[in-house]
């Protein structure tokens, strides 16, 4: 069970100091893919599916804070969860990311 607070429920999904910037953590909290990203000193997490087609777009190469889908390009920013080039048109989700006691949560909307 997860933590309420503000309309989210917060999952514990790893130490702050075993996910250094870089890494990537896949995960599915209630049924939802996410991706967790480390970039510096930030953790951003968003869904792992394109609005394209589908695709799993947490596989794909980073351009600083944009997520290049590897099925046909399309570029997402992993802050906002803009779409920022086409095919896609509609945004990624995105989900609050916080530290609690030196762990890392996700919030999922409730
Ligand atoms: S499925 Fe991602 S660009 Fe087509």
């Amino acid at each position: 069970m997860g933590d309420t607070s503000a309309g989210y429920k917060f999952y514990r999904v790893s130490m702050v100091n075993e996910f250094p910037s870089g890494e990537r953590l896949f995960l599915e909290i209630d049924g939802l893919p996410i991706v967790l990203f480390s970039i510096g000193e930030d953790f951003l997490a968003t869904g792992d599916i394109c609005t394209h087609d589908g695709g799993e777009i947490g596989e794909g190469e980073l351009d600083g804070e944009e997520i290049i889908c590897p099925r046909h390009g399309a570029r997402f920013n992993i802050r906002t969860g803009k779409a920022m080039s086409l095919p896609a048109v509609t945004g990624i989700p995105i989900y609050p990311v916080r530290q609690v006691d030196g762990f890392i949560e996700i919030g999922i909307p409730t």
